[in-house]
């Protein structure tokens, strides 16, 4: 598969998000069948693992999606960048030295859950008012200089956040929701990151498995651990609304011999060079025609007919880009 840069790290052009093996989306899969479908990837052609140290076998227990990864790819660690997350929970040191020590304690934990003594990727999962980003990216250039990382992250950011995080350390890449449903990342988020030379990661690039086509308004989504139940475009009613947008994908996708997600992730990748996808998948066969995108080309005509029809087409539910840690949902996208 072709390479991506982000920031200064080389990636395969399509990567594979992970957590749906630990978290997020109903029954999760036996280790073995897990680590088979990971390596599975690799030989497809992926190089890049995306986990974090919360994707747990329960909610918010730590370590399990990690821990898989890290048994997966040990015959060919050296091939692969791992991209892992940390969260600032609770209530956070109050001093620098506090901030850089709790930091250091998460990074030696996913390390050792992941079986590395480098992390090629750590991001920030998300902001947290009471911790300047400023130290944090004070921080990872310490971990950068000290070769514990290859380069830093954040997610679910806006660009005012992302400039004073780059003016301390520059950052390889910010991981935002992107899919043809959640667009905002285009109006500034994206050009500010090519202009600055940092990756674009898309989480939910298949927009949580809608635009596959393969979830219907019937779909169940009471098991205790699938977020689907909060994600607002999967309401019966925002799924029904949003068939539009459903019907442009599959008309590509059947005059292309293509999937939905194919031609999901095909539009991704055509949108901007620094853009690299991690779709999710805990499914084997989901996961190789997901990385199949990558042959999936679009042609500019074809490119200009889906952003032509996406413009017209208005989009039920939204979720919004700017994410605290801390704070109540109604507060979210208030950016500092
Ligand atoms: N930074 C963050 O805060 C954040 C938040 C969420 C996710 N992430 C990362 O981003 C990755 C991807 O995001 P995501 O998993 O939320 O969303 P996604 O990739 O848009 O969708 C995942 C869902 O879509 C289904 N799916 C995927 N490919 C499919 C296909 N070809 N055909 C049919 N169904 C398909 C999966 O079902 P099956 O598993 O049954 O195939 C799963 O239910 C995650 O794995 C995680 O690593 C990061």
């Amino acid at each position: 598969m072709k390479k991506r840069e982000l920031g200064r790290l080389a990636v395969s052009e399509i990567g594979i998000g992970c957590m749906g093996f630990s978290h997020g989306y109903g029954q999760i899969p036996n280790e073995e069948y897990s680590i088979e479908a990971i390596r599975t990837a690799f030989d497809a052609g992926c190089t890049f693992y995306d986990t974090a140290e919360v994707y747990g076998a329960q909610l918010y227990s730590s370590g399990h999606n990690e821990r898989i990864l890290g048994k997966a790819v040990r015959e060919f660690r050296d091939r692969v960048v791992i991209a892992t997350k940390f969260h600032f929970l609770g209530n956070p040191p109050d001093s620098a030295a506090g901030i850089e020590t709790l930091m250091r304690t998460h990074l030696a934990e996913s390390m050792k859950n992941l079986q590395t003594d480098r992390v090629e990727l750590y991001y920030l999962h998300r902001i947290h008012r009471a911790v300047p980003i400023e130290t944090v990216a004070e921080v990872m250039g310490k971990f950068i200089r000290e070769g514990l990382i290859g380069g830093w992250g954040l997610s679910q950011v806006g660009v005012k956040t992302i400039a004073k995080a780059h003016a301390v350390t520059p950052l390889s890449a910010v991981q935002n929701l992107y899919n043809m449903l959640e667009r905002d990342a285009e109006k500034d988020v994206i050009p500010f990151c090519l202009a600055n030379r940092i990756g674009f990661v898309p989480f939910s690039p298949v927009a949580s498995g809608f635009l596959s086509g393969k979830i219907t308004p019937a779909a169940d989504f009471s098991h205790p651990d699938d977020v689907r139940k909060f994600v607002p475009q999967l309401t019966k009613e925002n799924m029904a609304a949003n068939k539009p947008i459903l019907d442009l994908v599959q008309t590509l996708a059947e005059e292309k011999d293509a999937t939905g997600a194919q031609i999901a992730l095909a539009w991704i990748l055509r949108k901007s060079p620094n853009i690299v996808p991690i779709p999710g998948s805990k499914n084997r066969e989901r996961i190789l025609e997901n990385l199949g995108a990558a042959e999936t080309r679009l042609s500019d005509v074809e490119f200009e007919r889906i952003e032509s029809a996406l413009s017209a087409i208005p989009v039920h539910g939204h979720r919004g880009q700017v994410e605290f840690d801390g704070d109540k949902i109604e507060d979210w996208g208030k950016e500092e």
